[in-house]
């Protein structure tokens, strides 16, 4: 049966951004993201705490979340002026974190709300964050203990669920095996990536209940990537197993930079439109989504990758 409601989380100012060829600046980045909150969206990634050398285009998170962070407590306090689009409900801003040190730069901006990132792939866990599968998950759980000991949220990704680009085929086990070590660490939700986009609705549905043998699907959210332009069909999928929660990025912006030949994400608005069409309320208003699109792909001087926008560009 499908929902009522969905949560989008949304990516692009994260998983977007860190795969364009020219990085965006702080600012640029600051106000896609006010955009989106905007729009209605209420949890957006904001930056990742990683190796600038490695991920360039992440590079100054911290002053993007303190940015953002600043807006809210402006908006808890009243003070509108001091904010260029002030929104009326809370906004969660995600960071990924990969270790220890990220950890300690993501507190220090302010954050309360991380994301740690593990795969199903041993080959694209050593090219993503230079170390296999299980070594990373003792690291998250160093990472998890001390940011749920400083009561921040910890959410966790599982990339190559549907394959990956090293090794090919991933067995779903692996797939709900490194879930589950997730989840077990004090993950409140898992994010199932197809990192490389080639799923297909049928494998998206069977890794997706295979997973959910050991984590509920309450706690699972779907990350799907849109290189066979499956993305939306595998999010479909999702939703008739169960999930409720589905990682989007405006515009098809996404990849990632050590996953060759992967493009973008499901693109916000065509999963707003889709929903929309639905009847499935995702809180997203999808013609101010149009203006954060607009305003990146402008930024970016490259096209809106989402269908719904391009139509409904040409209608108006
Ligand atoms: P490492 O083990 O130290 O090794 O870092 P390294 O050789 O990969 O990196 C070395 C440099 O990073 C060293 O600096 C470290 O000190 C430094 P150098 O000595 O060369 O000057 N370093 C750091 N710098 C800043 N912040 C840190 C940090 N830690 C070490 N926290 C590390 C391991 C994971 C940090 C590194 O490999 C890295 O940054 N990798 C990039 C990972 C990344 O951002 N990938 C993209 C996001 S994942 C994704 O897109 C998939 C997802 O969307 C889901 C899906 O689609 O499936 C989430
Ligand atoms: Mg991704």
């Amino acid at each position: 049966m499908l929902p009522k409601k969905v949560k989008i989380v949304e990516v692009g100012a994260r998983d977007g951004l860190q795969n364009e060829s020219r990085a965006a600046t702080v600012a640029v980045r600051v106000e896609l993201i006010r955009l989106l909150a905007a729009a209605g969206l209420t949890s957006i990634e904001a930056g990742s705490f990683v190796s600038a050398e490695r991920v360039p285009q992440m590079a100054n998170s911290d002053a993007v979340l303190k940015a953002l962070l600043a807006d809210s407590e402006a908006t808890v306090a009243g003070d509108s002026n001091a904010v260029a689009h002030p929104v009326e409900y809370p906004v969660e801003y995600p960071v990924l974190v990969p270790n220890l040190r990220g950890l300690d730069a993501a507190l220090q901006a302010g954050a309360k709300h991380i994301a740690v990132f593990a795969a199903a792939s041993e080959a694209f866990s050593r090219k993503n964050i230079n170390c296999g599968v299980d070594e990373s998950i003792e690291r998250f759980a160093a990472v998890a203990e001390r940011a749920l000991a400083s009561n921040l949220r910890v959410r966790g990704y599982v990339s190559c669920a549907l394959g990956c680009p090293y090794q090919g085929e991933v067995a779903t086990a692996e797939v709900a095996r490194v879930a589950g070590l997730l989840r077990d660490l004090g993950c409140y939700e898992i994010s199932l990536g197809d990192t490389t986009g080639v799923g297909t609705p049928g494998k998206a549905r069977a890794m997706l209940e295979r997973v959910a043998e050991v984590v509920p699907v309450e706690q699972l959210a779907a990350h799907f990537h849109d290189t066979f332009g499956q993305a939306l069909a595998n999010i479909y999928a999702a939703l008739q197993v169960g999930v409720r929660v589905v990682d989007t990025a405006v515009a098809g912006l996404g990849g990632c930079p050590f996953a060759p030949g992967a493009a973008g994400n499901a693109a916000t608005e065509d999963v707003v439109y889709m929903l929309d069409g639905l009847g499935i309320d995702s809180g997203v208003d999808l013609s101010k989504l149009r203006f954060a699109a607009d305003f990146i792909c402008a930024k970016l001087e490259r096209p809106n990758y989402s269908k719904a926008a391009v139509a409904l560009a040409n209608r108006s």
